[in-house]
């Protein structure tokens, strides 16, 4: 099977049918700045075909929870959106799963709180731990522990 070539700008139909993500939503990222584009003569919106690669970026990282602000963070922070290099890549990847790693955490704290609150209901402030999971201060008492200091 012959390889497909792709020419170096496409247009935004192209990049949908390349990446699955439907015209409207690659609107909404450019909007957001997650992806640019520049108009052709006929005033058409026009990819650099290096988009597709992070169109791809932007779902896997939805996909594994990222908002589009953490995504865009991102991407601001790479030297070169045109050239990314697989350094950047490892970079992100291992940035993400670190992320990833302290979302699992919390969540499997939240998880076992929860197991305290099921059947319960009472969602008071003073007890249940999933209301008010990090209460550092309560574990001190009731009172203002921060002004006697
Ligand atoms: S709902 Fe009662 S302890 Fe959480």
């Amino acid at each position: 099977m012959q390889k497909k070539i792709i020419p170096e700008w496409i247009s935004v139909g192209v990049l949908s049918e390349r990446t699955g993500v439907a015209v409207s939503a690659l609107h909404f990222y450019e909007k957001k700045g997650l992806i640019k584009s520049q108009r052709n003569a006929a005033n058409h919106r026009q990819y650099p075909k290096h988009v597709i690669r992070i169109v791809s970026l932007i779902q896997v990282a939805q996909r594994t929870g990222f908002s589009l602000d953490d995504i865009l963070a991102e991407l601001e922070g790479l030297p070169n959106r045109a050239r990314v290099t697989l350094e950047d890549w490892e970079a992100l990847g291992s940035r993400w799963k670190t992320e990833l790693d302290k979302k699992i955490t919390q969540l499997t704290e939240l998880r076992d709180m929860m197991t305290d609150c099921i059947g319960c209901g009472c969602l008071s402030l003073e007890r249940c731990r999933l209301l008010n999971p990090y209460d550092k201060l309560g574990e001190k008492g009731a009172g203002p522990h921060l002004m006697s200091q």
